[in-house]
Protein backbone atom coordinates (compact mmCIF):
# COMPACT_ATOMS: atom_id res chain seq x y z
CA UNK A 1 0.00 0.00 0.00
CA UNK A 2 1.17 3.03 -1.22
CA UNK A 3 1.61 6.05 2.08
CA UNK A 4 -1.06 8.59 0.64
CA UNK A 5 0.17 11.46 2.69
CA UNK A 6 3.13 14.19 2.74
CA UNK A 7 5.87 14.60 5.53
CA UNK A 8 6.37 18.72 5.82
CA UNK A 9 8.72 19.92 7.81
CA UNK A 10 8.34 23.59 9.21
CA UNK A 11 11.89 24.54 9.47
CA UNK A 12 11.10 27.55 11.19
CA UNK A 13 9.87 25.85 14.14
CA UNK A 14 11.71 22.11 13.28
CA UNK A 15 8.32 20.65 13.72
CA UNK A 16 6.90 17.66 11.38
CA UNK A 17 3.50 17.45 10.02
CA UNK A 18 1.67 14.52 8.34
CA UNK A 19 -0.60 15.70 5.62
CA UNK A 20 -3.04 13.09 4.26
CA UNK A 21 -3.65 13.49 0.57
CA UNK A 22 -7.31 12.10 -0.74
CA UNK A 23 -7.21 12.43 -4.93
CA UNK A 24 -3.56 13.78 -5.30
CA UNK A 25 -4.62 17.01 -3.20
CA UNK A 26 -3.74 18.20 0.51
CA UNK A 27 -6.21 20.37 1.85
CA UNK A 28 -4.92 23.81 2.54
CA UNK A 29 -7.44 23.54 5.81
CA UNK A 30 -4.60 21.49 7.21
CA UNK A 31 -1.67 23.69 6.61
CA UNK A 32 -3.15 26.15 9.57
CA UNK A 33 -1.71 24.03 11.98
CA UNK A 34 1.73 25.00 10.94
CA UNK A 35 2.20 28.01 13.34
CA UNK A 36 5.34 30.10 14.66
CA UNK A 37 3.68 30.92 18.00
CA UNK A 38 0.10 30.09 19.80
CA UNK A 39 -1.03 33.29 18.61
CA UNK A 40 0.06 33.09 15.34
CA UNK A 41 -2.78 31.97 12.37
CA UNK A 42 -1.43 29.55 10.76
CA UNK A 43 0.28 29.01 7.22
CA UNK A 44 -2.32 29.69 4.26
CA UNK A 45 -1.39 28.90 0.90
CA UNK A 46 -1.24 31.48 -1.79
CA UNK A 47 -2.33 31.16 -5.15
CA UNK A 48 -3.23 34.05 -7.15
CA UNK A 49 -5.84 33.64 -9.80
CA UNK A 50 -5.99 29.71 -8.12
CA UNK A 51 -4.11 28.28 -10.68
CA UNK A 52 -3.06 25.36 -8.47
CA UNK A 53 -6.01 25.33 -6.78
CA UNK A 54 -8.83 22.73 -6.70
CA UNK A 55 -11.95 24.45 -4.83
CA UNK A 56 -14.81 21.89 -5.33
CA UNK A 57 -14.80 18.23 -6.13
CA UNK A 58 -17.07 17.97 -8.97
CA UNK A 59 -18.29 14.77 -11.41
CA UNK A 60 -19.57 17.24 -13.94
CA UNK A 61 -16.66 17.55 -16.66
CA UNK A 62 -12.91 15.67 -17.05
CA UNK A 63 -10.51 17.58 -18.54
CA UNK A 64 -6.95 16.04 -19.34
CA UNK A 65 -4.73 19.04 -20.97
CA UNK A 66 -1.82 17.72 -21.87
CA UNK A 67 -3.93 14.97 -23.46
CA UNK A 68 -6.17 16.90 -24.85
CA UNK A 69 -9.13 14.97 -23.64
CA UNK A 70 -12.85 16.37 -22.80
CA UNK A 71 -15.34 14.37 -21.54
CA UNK A 72 -19.23 14.87 -20.06
CA UNK A 73 -20.09 12.85 -16.96
CA UNK A 74 -17.76 10.34 -18.87
CA UNK A 75 -18.30 10.72 -22.43
CA UNK A 76 -16.06 12.04 -24.80
CA UNK A 77 -16.93 15.14 -26.52
CA UNK A 78 -15.92 13.49 -29.73
CA UNK A 79 -18.83 11.43 -29.46
CA UNK A 80 -21.29 13.49 -27.79
CA UNK A 81 -20.77 16.10 -31.22
CA UNK A 82 -21.07 12.86 -33.34
CA UNK A 83 -24.03 11.59 -32.09
CA UNK A 84 -25.79 13.86 -29.54
CA UNK A 85 -28.00 17.10 -29.71
CA UNK A 86 -27.77 20.27 -27.30
CA UNK A 87 -30.73 19.55 -25.15
CA UNK A 88 -29.72 15.78 -24.84
CA UNK A 89 -26.24 16.21 -23.44
CA UNK A 90 -27.66 19.64 -21.38
CA UNK A 91 -29.86 16.32 -19.66
CA UNK A 92 -26.72 14.58 -19.29
CA UNK A 93 -24.46 17.10 -17.88
CA UNK A 94 -27.36 18.03 -15.44
CA UNK A 95 -28.92 14.61 -14.73
CA UNK A 96 -25.43 12.53 -14.70
CA UNK A 97 -26.77 9.91 -17.28
CA UNK A 98 -28.19 10.14 -20.89
CA UNK A 99 -31.55 10.41 -20.67
CA UNK A 100 -34.29 7.28 -21.77
CA UNK A 101 -36.74 8.47 -24.99
CA UNK A 102 -39.68 9.15 -22.35
CA UNK A 103 -37.06 11.59 -20.46
CA UNK A 104 -35.85 13.20 -23.38
CA UNK A 105 -39.55 14.17 -24.60
CA UNK A 106 -40.57 15.08 -21.23
CA UNK A 107 -37.23 17.34 -21.26
CA UNK A 108 -37.79 18.38 -24.39
CA UNK A 109 -41.46 19.46 -23.77
CA UNK A 110 -40.76 21.14 -20.75
CA UNK A 111 -37.43 23.50 -21.73
CA UNK A 112 -39.83 24.10 -25.09
CA UNK A 113 -42.47 25.30 -23.00
CA UNK A 114 -40.17 28.04 -21.10
CA UNK A 115 -38.96 29.90 -24.40
CA UNK A 116 -41.56 32.99 -23.61
CA UNK A 117 -41.28 35.22 -20.56
CA UNK A 118 -43.44 37.91 -19.54
CA UNK A 119 -44.27 40.96 -21.99
CA UNK A 120 -42.11 43.10 -19.95
CA UNK A 121 -39.28 41.76 -20.35
CA UNK A 122 -39.48 43.30 -23.95
CA UNK A 123 -40.02 46.71 -21.90
CA UNK A 124 -37.19 46.81 -20.07
CA UNK A 125 -35.35 45.60 -23.28
CA UNK A 126 -36.35 48.51 -25.43
CA UNK A 127 -34.51 50.61 -22.51
CA UNK A 128 -31.26 50.08 -24.37
CA UNK A 129 -29.69 52.15 -26.72
CA UNK A 130 -30.04 50.67 -30.06
CA UNK A 131 -26.46 50.26 -30.27
CA UNK A 132 -26.21 48.37 -26.78
CA UNK A 133 -23.74 45.48 -27.14
CA UNK A 134 -25.98 42.27 -26.89
CA UNK A 135 -23.83 40.42 -24.21
CA UNK A 136 -24.52 43.61 -21.83
CA UNK A 137 -28.58 43.57 -22.24
CA UNK A 138 -28.19 39.34 -22.05
CA UNK A 139 -26.42 40.06 -18.44
CA UNK A 140 -28.67 42.68 -17.64
CA UNK A 141 -32.01 40.69 -18.60
CA UNK A 142 -30.87 37.82 -17.00
CA UNK A 143 -30.43 39.16 -13.94
CA UNK A 144 -33.56 41.07 -14.30
CA UNK A 145 -35.50 37.61 -14.66
CA UNK A 146 -35.15 37.03 -10.97
CA UNK A 147 -37.34 40.07 -10.23
CA UNK A 148 -39.96 38.03 -12.37
CA UNK A 149 -39.44 34.63 -11.24
CA UNK A 150 -39.20 35.73 -6.97
CA UNK A 151 -39.83 31.91 -6.53
CA UNK A 152 -36.58 31.34 -7.95
CA UNK A 153 -35.23 32.13 -4.34
CA UNK A 154 -36.15 28.52 -3.08
CA UNK A 155 -32.99 27.52 -3.74
CA UNK A 156 -33.24 24.31 -1.30
CA UNK A 157 -36.66 23.10 -2.97
CA UNK A 158 -35.71 20.44 -5.76
CA UNK A 159 -38.89 21.61 -7.82
CA UNK A 160 -38.08 25.28 -7.97
CA UNK A 161 -34.51 24.34 -8.85
CA UNK A 162 -35.68 22.29 -11.77
CA UNK A 163 -38.16 25.06 -12.96
CA UNK A 164 -35.79 27.84 -12.99
CA UNK A 165 -33.36 24.95 -14.98
CA UNK A 166 -36.22 24.70 -17.26
CA UNK A 167 -36.58 28.55 -17.97
CA UNK A 168 -32.97 29.43 -17.77
CA UNK A 169 -32.17 26.74 -20.41
CA UNK A 170 -35.55 27.64 -22.40
CA UNK A 171 -35.28 31.46 -21.96
CA UNK A 172 -31.68 32.85 -22.70
CA UNK A 173 -32.12 32.21 -26.61
CA UNK A 174 -35.05 34.15 -26.35
CA UNK A 175 -33.48 36.85 -24.60
CA UNK A 176 -30.64 36.56 -27.23
CA UNK A 177 -32.20 36.32 -30.09
CA UNK A 178 -34.49 39.55 -28.51
CA UNK A 179 -31.39 41.17 -28.18
CA UNK A 180 -30.17 40.86 -31.43
CA UNK A 181 -33.68 42.24 -33.06
CA UNK A 182 -33.37 45.01 -30.83
CA UNK A 183 -30.16 46.42 -32.22
CA UNK A 184 -31.09 45.53 -35.84
CA UNK A 185 -34.73 47.88 -34.91
CA UNK A 186 -36.70 45.27 -36.15
CA UNK A 187 -39.88 43.20 -34.41
CA UNK A 188 -39.05 40.59 -32.28
CA UNK A 189 -39.95 37.33 -33.49
CA UNK A 190 -41.71 34.75 -30.80
CA UNK A 191 -40.56 31.42 -30.37
CA UNK A 192 -41.89 28.17 -32.57
CA UNK A 193 -42.13 25.47 -30.47
CA UNK A 194 -42.72 22.85 -33.72
CA UNK A 195 -38.86 23.99 -34.44
CA UNK A 196 -35.87 22.40 -32.26
CA UNK A 197 -33.91 24.52 -29.80
CA UNK A 198 -31.09 25.62 -32.32
CA UNK A 199 -33.96 25.82 -34.91
CA UNK A 200 -36.35 27.66 -33.12
CA UNK A 201 -33.01 30.48 -32.18
CA UNK A 202 -32.43 30.67 -35.92
CA UNK A 203 -36.01 31.09 -36.25
CA UNK A 204 -35.87 34.14 -33.35
CA UNK A 205 -33.19 35.69 -34.88
CA UNK A 206 -33.43 35.32 -38.73
CA UNK A 207 -37.55 35.44 -39.55
CA UNK A 208 -38.44 37.78 -41.61
CA UNK A 209 -42.20 38.34 -43.38
CA UNK A 210 -42.66 34.73 -43.54
CA UNK A 211 -45.58 33.42 -42.34
CA UNK A 212 -43.21 29.85 -41.25
CA UNK A 213 -39.38 29.80 -40.10
CA UNK A 214 -37.38 27.46 -42.20
CA UNK A 215 -33.85 26.62 -40.64
CA UNK A 216 -31.56 25.23 -43.11
CA UNK A 217 -30.59 21.33 -41.46
CA UNK A 218 -27.21 21.97 -42.12
CA UNK A 219 -26.64 25.45 -40.29
CA UNK A 220 -29.80 23.91 -37.37
CA UNK A 221 -27.02 20.54 -36.68
CA UNK A 222 -23.96 23.03 -37.06
CA UNK A 223 -24.94 25.13 -34.36
CA UNK A 224 -26.39 22.28 -32.21
CA UNK A 225 -22.80 20.71 -32.24
CA UNK A 226 -21.40 24.28 -31.46
CA UNK A 227 -23.78 24.72 -28.44
CA UNK A 228 -23.01 20.89 -27.15
CA UNK A 229 -18.84 22.04 -27.69
CA UNK A 230 -19.69 24.86 -25.22
CA UNK A 231 -22.01 23.04 -22.74
CA UNK A 232 -19.54 22.61 -19.81
CA UNK A 233 -15.81 23.30 -18.81
CA UNK A 234 -15.42 22.21 -15.55
CA UNK A 235 -13.68 25.33 -13.51
CA UNK A 236 -13.39 28.70 -15.67
CA UNK A 237 -13.49 31.77 -14.95
CA UNK A 238 -16.99 31.93 -15.31
CA UNK A 239 -18.38 29.12 -14.08
CA UNK A 240 -16.15 30.24 -10.73
CA UNK A 241 -18.08 33.09 -10.82
CA UNK A 242 -21.33 31.43 -10.69
CA UNK A 243 -20.41 28.76 -7.80
CA UNK A 244 -19.17 31.88 -5.94
CA UNK A 245 -21.95 34.03 -6.49
CA UNK A 246 -24.70 31.19 -5.69
CA UNK A 247 -22.45 30.26 -2.71
CA UNK A 248 -24.14 33.24 -0.84
CA UNK A 249 -27.36 31.56 -1.74
CA UNK A 250 -27.99 33.84 -4.27
CA UNK A 251 -30.95 32.75 -6.95
CA UNK A 252 -29.91 31.28 -10.17
CA UNK A 253 -30.94 33.99 -12.23
CA UNK A 254 -28.40 36.51 -10.63
CA UNK A 255 -25.68 34.23 -10.37
CA UNK A 256 -26.30 33.31 -14.50
CA UNK A 257 -26.04 37.20 -14.81
CA UNK A 258 -22.73 36.96 -12.87
CA UNK A 259 -21.37 34.39 -14.55
CA UNK A 260 -22.11 35.56 -18.40
CA UNK A 261 -20.28 39.18 -16.74
CA UNK A 262 -17.62 36.85 -16.49
CA UNK A 263 -18.08 35.24 -20.01
CA UNK A 264 -17.83 38.68 -21.21
CA UNK A 265 -14.38 39.81 -21.23
CA UNK A 266 -11.75 39.12 -23.74
CA UNK A 267 -9.87 36.64 -22.41
CA UNK A 268 -12.60 34.05 -22.03
CA UNK A 269 -16.08 34.39 -24.22
CA UNK A 270 -15.13 37.52 -26.08
CA UNK A 271 -11.96 35.57 -27.90
CA UNK A 272 -13.76 34.65 -30.39
CA UNK A 273 -14.85 38.03 -31.57
CA UNK A 274 -10.84 39.26 -30.93
CA UNK A 275 -10.20 36.42 -33.38
CA UNK A 276 -12.50 37.25 -36.01
CA UNK A 277 -11.32 41.03 -35.26
CA UNK A 278 -7.24 39.63 -35.95
CA UNK A 279 -8.31 38.04 -38.82
CA UNK A 280 -9.36 40.65 -40.40
CA UNK A 281 -6.93 42.98 -39.84
CA UNK A 282 -4.34 40.38 -40.90
CA UNK A 283 -6.25 40.25 -44.32
CA UNK A 284 -4.38 38.18 -45.99
CA UNK A 285 -2.23 34.77 -46.25
CA UNK A 286 0.84 37.26 -46.72
CA UNK A 287 0.26 39.29 -43.92
CA UNK A 288 1.46 36.61 -41.14
CA UNK A 289 4.44 36.67 -40.60
CA UNK A 290 4.47 40.22 -39.89
CA UNK A 291 1.40 39.61 -37.36
CA UNK A 292 3.60 36.75 -36.37
CA UNK A 293 6.75 39.07 -35.60
CA UNK A 294 4.16 41.15 -33.56
CA UNK A 295 2.93 38.50 -31.20
CA UNK A 296 6.60 37.21 -30.89
CA UNK A 297 7.46 40.38 -29.54
CA UNK A 298 4.72 41.06 -26.83
CA UNK A 299 3.11 43.60 -28.67
CA UNK A 300 0.01 41.54 -29.14
CA UNK A 301 -1.43 37.72 -28.33
CA UNK A 302 -2.44 35.53 -31.47
CA UNK A 303 -6.12 35.38 -30.16
CA UNK A 304 -7.76 31.84 -30.08
CA UNK A 305 -4.49 30.63 -29.13
CA UNK A 306 -3.40 29.62 -25.66
CA UNK A 307 -5.21 27.92 -23.23
CA UNK A 308 -4.88 27.97 -18.54
CA UNK A 309 -5.87 23.63 -18.93
CA UNK A 310 -5.07 22.34 -22.66
CA UNK A 311 -1.47 22.75 -23.39
CA UNK A 312 -2.07 20.49 -25.99
CA UNK A 313 -4.44 20.43 -29.18
CA UNK A 314 -8.26 21.65 -27.63
CA UNK A 315 -10.32 18.80 -28.97
CA UNK A 316 -13.36 21.43 -29.26
CA UNK A 317 -10.84 23.39 -31.71
CA UNK A 318 -10.57 19.88 -33.85
CA UNK A 319 -14.20 19.27 -33.94
CA UNK A 320 -15.17 23.09 -35.22
CA UNK A 321 -12.75 22.92 -37.80
CA UNK A 322 -14.51 19.93 -39.31
CA UNK A 323 -17.69 21.57 -38.54
CA UNK A 324 -16.54 24.99 -40.52
CA UNK A 325 -15.99 23.23 -43.91
CA UNK A 326 -19.81 21.63 -43.60
CA UNK A 327 -20.99 25.99 -42.86
CA UNK A 328 -19.61 26.68 -45.94
CA UNK A 329 -20.98 24.53 -48.45
CA UNK A 330 -24.11 25.95 -47.48
CA UNK A 331 -23.02 29.83 -47.17
CA UNK A 332 -19.90 30.27 -48.99
CA UNK A 333 -16.26 30.31 -48.05
CA UNK A 334 -15.35 33.03 -45.18
CA UNK A 335 -11.86 33.75 -46.67
CA UNK A 336 -10.58 34.00 -43.21
CA UNK A 337 -10.73 30.58 -42.83
CA UNK A 338 -7.44 30.35 -45.27
CA UNK A 339 -5.39 32.87 -42.84
CA UNK A 340 -6.92 31.04 -39.87
CA UNK A 341 -5.19 27.74 -41.34
CA UNK A 342 -2.37 29.38 -42.70
CA UNK A 343 -1.94 30.95 -39.37
CA UNK A 344 -2.77 27.93 -37.23
CA UNK A 345 0.43 25.78 -39.77
CA UNK A 346 2.78 28.59 -39.23
CA UNK A 347 2.32 28.83 -35.08
CA UNK A 348 1.96 25.10 -35.06
CA UNK A 349 5.21 25.00 -36.63
CA UNK A 350 7.36 27.51 -34.58
CA UNK A 351 9.57 27.35 -31.94
CA UNK A 352 7.83 30.27 -29.36
CA UNK A 353 4.63 28.63 -29.57
CA UNK A 354 5.83 24.81 -29.46
CA UNK A 355 8.00 26.15 -25.93
CA UNK A 356 5.01 27.65 -24.60
CA UNK A 357 2.98 24.90 -25.73
CA UNK A 358 0.28 26.86 -27.03
CA UNK A 359 -2.50 25.77 -29.85
CA UNK A 360 -5.56 26.77 -30.75
CA UNK A 361 -8.21 26.94 -28.57
CA UNK A 362 -12.51 26.77 -29.08
CA UNK A 363 -12.40 29.92 -29.78
CA UNK A 364 -9.86 30.17 -32.54
CA UNK A 365 -12.45 28.82 -35.44
CA UNK A 366 -15.94 29.28 -33.95
CA UNK A 367 -15.96 33.04 -35.19
CA UNK A 368 -15.48 32.02 -38.28
CA UNK A 369 -18.87 30.29 -38.44
CA UNK A 370 -20.20 32.30 -36.64
CA UNK A 371 -19.64 35.19 -38.99
CA UNK A 372 -20.46 32.70 -42.20
CA UNK A 373 -24.01 31.95 -40.70
CA UNK A 374 -24.75 35.50 -40.57
CA UNK A 375 -24.29 36.45 -37.07
CA UNK A 376 -22.53 39.89 -36.12
CA UNK A 377 -18.89 39.61 -34.21
CA UNK A 378 -21.17 41.31 -30.91
CA UNK A 379 -23.39 38.40 -30.98
CA UNK A 380 -20.32 35.70 -30.74
CA UNK A 381 -19.88 35.69 -26.65
CA UNK A 382 -23.74 35.10 -26.48
CA UNK A 383 -23.74 32.63 -28.29
CA UNK A 384 -21.35 30.69 -26.28
CA UNK A 385 -23.50 32.12 -23.14
CA UNK A 386 -26.47 29.78 -24.04
CA UNK A 387 -25.12 26.55 -24.27
CA UNK A 388 -22.93 27.12 -21.29
CA UNK A 389 -26.34 27.83 -19.04
CA UNK A 390 -26.78 24.10 -18.46
CA UNK A 391 -23.15 23.61 -17.10
CA UNK A 392 -23.15 26.73 -15.19
CA UNK A 393 -26.67 25.67 -13.80
CA UNK A 394 -25.19 22.04 -13.03
CA UNK A 395 -21.95 23.31 -11.07
CA UNK A 396 -24.22 25.61 -9.07
CA UNK A 397 -26.48 22.65 -7.96
CA UNK A 398 -23.41 20.54 -7.46
CA UNK A 399 -22.17 23.03 -5.28
CA UNK A 400 -25.19 23.22 -3.40
CA UNK A 401 -25.91 19.37 -2.69
CA UNK A 402 -22.25 19.38 -1.65
CA UNK A 403 -22.17 19.47 2.16
CA UNK A 404 -18.46 20.61 2.23
CA UNK A 405 -19.02 23.92 0.49
CA UNK A 406 -19.73 27.13 2.31
CA UNK A 407 -20.07 30.70 1.21
CA UNK A 408 -17.02 31.51 -0.82
CA UNK A 409 -14.51 33.29 0.89
CA UNK A 410 -10.79 33.60 -0.09
CA UNK A 411 -8.13 35.13 2.21
CA UNK A 412 -5.33 37.36 1.35
CA UNK A 413 -1.67 37.96 2.46
CA UNK A 414 -2.19 41.99 3.30
CA UNK A 415 0.65 44.20 2.21
CA UNK A 416 -0.64 47.24 3.61
CA UNK A 417 0.06 49.87 6.73
CA UNK A 418 -0.16 48.73 9.84
CA UNK A 419 -2.55 51.21 12.04
CA UNK A 420 -2.23 54.91 11.71
CA UNK A 421 -3.68 57.71 12.70
CA UNK A 422 -6.57 59.46 10.99
CA UNK A 423 -5.39 63.10 9.62
CA UNK A 424 -8.26 65.53 9.27
CA UNK A 425 -8.12 67.22 5.99
CA UNK A 426 -5.93 70.44 7.01
CA UNK A 427 -3.62 68.76 8.35
CA UNK A 428 -2.65 66.51 5.50
N1 LIG B 1 -0.42 34.60 -27.91
C1 LIG B 1 0.88 34.80 -27.63
N2 LIG B 1 1.47 34.43 -26.48
C2 LIG B 1 0.69 33.81 -25.58
C3 LIG B 1 -0.67 33.56 -25.80
C4 LIG B 1 -1.23 33.96 -27.02
N3 LIG B 1 -2.50 33.74 -27.30
N4 LIG B 1 -1.20 32.93 -24.73
C5 LIG B 1 -0.18 32.81 -23.85
N5 LIG B 1 0.95 33.33 -24.37
C6 LIG B 1 2.27 33.35 -23.76
C7 LIG B 1 2.34 34.34 -22.61
O1 LIG B 1 2.75 35.61 -23.04
C8 LIG B 1 3.33 33.67 -21.71
O2 LIG B 1 4.61 33.89 -22.28
P1 LIG B 1 5.90 34.15 -21.32
O3 LIG B 1 6.08 32.87 -20.57
O4 LIG B 1 6.98 34.50 -22.25
O5 LIG B 1 5.49 35.29 -20.43
C9 LIG B 1 3.05 32.18 -21.87
O6 LIG B 1 2.48 32.06 -23.18
C10 LIG B 1 2.11 31.63 -20.82
O7 LIG B 1 0.91 32.38 -20.88
P2 LIG B 1 0.00 32.73 -19.63
O8 LIG B 1 -0.61 34.07 -19.87
O9 LIG B 1 0.73 32.47 -18.36
O10 LIG B 1 -1.11 31.60 -19.78
P3 LIG B 1 -2.48 31.61 -19.03
O11 LIG B 1 -2.78 30.19 -18.72
O12 LIG B 1 -2.49 32.55 -17.88
O13 LIG B 1 -3.48 32.22 -20.11
C11 LIG B 1 -5.10 32.43 -21.78
C12 LIG B 1 -4.40 31.48 -20.80
C13 LIG B 1 -6.20 31.69 -22.51
C14 LIG B 1 -5.74 33.61 -20.99
C15 LIG B 1 -4.04 32.99 -22.77
O14 LIG B 1 -3.45 31.92 -23.47
C16 LIG B 1 -4.64 34.00 -23.73
O15 LIG B 1 -4.74 35.18 -23.40
N6 LIG B 1 -5.03 33.56 -24.97
C17 LIG B 1 -5.65 34.44 -25.91
C18 LIG B 1 -7.11 34.65 -25.53
C19 LIG B 1 -7.95 33.43 -25.83
O16 LIG B 1 -7.86 32.84 -26.89
N7 LIG B 1 -8.80 33.10 -24.87
C20 LIG B 1 -9.77 32.00 -25.02
C21 LIG B 1 -9.50 30.90 -24.07
S1 LIG B 1 -10.41 29.42 -24.49
C22 LIG B 1 -12.04 29.83 -24.15
C23 LIG B 1 -12.39 29.70 -22.73
O17 LIG B 1 -12.29 28.56 -22.18
O18 LIG B 1 -12.77 30.72 -22.14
Amino acid sequence: MRNESLTVVDNRTGKTYQLPIHHGSIHALDLRQMKVSEDDFGLVSYDPALTNTASCESRITFIDGDGGILLYRGYPIEQLAEMSTYLETAYLILRGELPTQAQLKDWKWNITHHTIFHENVKKFMDGFHHDAHPMGMLVSTVGALSTFYPDAKAINDPNSRLKQTYRLIGKMPTLAAFAYRHSLGMPYAYPDNDLSYTGNFLNMLFKMTEVKYQPDPVLERALDVLFILHADHEQNCSTNAMRSVGSSHADPFSATAAATAALYGPLHGGANEEVVKMLAEIGSVSHIPEYMARVKAGEVKLMGFGHRVYKNYDPRARIIKRVAEEVFEVTGRNPLIDVAIELEHIALDDDYFIKRKLYPNVDFYSGIIYQAIGFPLDMFPVLFAIPRTSGWIAQWEEMLLDPEQKIARPRQIYLGHGPRDYAPLDRR
